[in-house]
């Protein structure tokens, strides 16, 4: 609170306690199993506002059937302490609210869709998956009230149809965008990379060395960018290519032939049981 602001007796004005003369609140929102690349987000944050809330929670809304929500790695205490370690002093608000808390009626009643593009991609394999993000990122919102949200590139499909919902409805948040963090050999930090086996771990270079062929080649043209990242992405017995996408920026469809610009490859893969998705920024020449 400003003292400028407070009357004769020093009580804080109404203003005073107002969210506003609070400082600027960033919310990360995450599902936990915290890595680097949250870390990335939460450094970020601290740099873009006066108070970071991060929150934790497995969404069940944006897992389906075919994918085993139980499976996901939860570890609140060792987040926690992640936190308070990679916070140097400052505090953080940590939210982590029950799936009774965020759905008492086990879901929504009110839905929200993420339109065509979710069903594209990571929604093609994952019906509902985007929707159920939404829904969640609209709860935490209207909880924490942010001026910012942060996202990760790594995730450039929820960056995109994140975005669209707080244009499309208007919310009064900003986005802020984070590059991908990423180990030595490339690999895009995930909280799957756990479940890799030694052998998975290095057959998962592929998935970066496939964007970094699609760079190499982005002045050649779509055709030499897919040409170039499909060879890259073969040859390794252990990775199972599910999906190899070229797609602009501003609306998320495939790219047309003959396009010129910045565009985004999208690459999923299965490397053994486990599913792998990366993604990279390219100038198509
Ligand atoms: P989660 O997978 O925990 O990711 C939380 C945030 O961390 C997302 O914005 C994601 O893009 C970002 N992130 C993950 N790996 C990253 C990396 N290697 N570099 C930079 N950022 C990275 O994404 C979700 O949770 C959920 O869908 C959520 C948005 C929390 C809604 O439930």
């Amino acid at each position: 609170a400003g003292a400028d602001t407070a009357d004769t007796e020093g009580r804080p004005s109404a203003e005073d306690l107002s969210r506003a003369s609070a400082g600027r609140v960033a919310l990360v929102p995450t599902m936990g199993a915290l890595h680097a690349g949250h870390l990335a987000l939460i450094a970020r944050a601290r740099e873009i506002a006066d108070i970071v809330v991060v929150s934790i929670f497995v969404n069940p809304l944006q897992f389906n059937e075919s994918e085993d929500l139980d499976r996901y790695p939860r570890a609140l205490d060792a987040d926690l302490a992640t936190i308070e370690a990679a916070s140097g002093g400052a505090p953080t608000i940590v939210f982590a609210p029950s799936v009774a808390e965020m759905y008492p009626d086990g879901k929504t009643q009110t839905k929200l869709t993420a339109g065509n593009v979710g069903n594209l991609l990571e929604g093609r394999s994952r019906a509902g998956h985007f929707d159920g993000v939404l829904v969640v990122v609209n709860k935490l919102l209207g909880i924490v009230q942010p001026d910012a949200v942060l996202f990760g590139q790594k995730d450039a499909q929820q960056v995109f149809v994140v975005s669209r919902m707080v244009r499309d409805l208007n919310i009064a948040v900003t986005v802020e965008v984070v590059e991908t963090v990423r180990e030595k050999d490339g690999l895009a930090l995930s909280s799957r990379n756990r479940f890799l086996d030694e052998r998975e771990r290095l057959a998962a270079r592929v998935l970066s060395h496939t964007l970094e062929a699609a760079d190499s080649a982005a002045d050649g043209g779509i055709d030499a960018v897919i040409a170039a990242a499909q060879s890259a992405s073969m040859g390794e017995p252990l990775v199972d290519l599910e999906y190899l996408a070229v797609v602009n920026p501003t609306t998320f469809l495939p790219v047309d032939d003959g396009y010129h610009g910045k565009a985004i490859v999208l690459v999923a893969a299965r490397v053994g049981a486990t599913r792998l998705i990366d993604n990279a920024l390219v100038y198509l020449g």
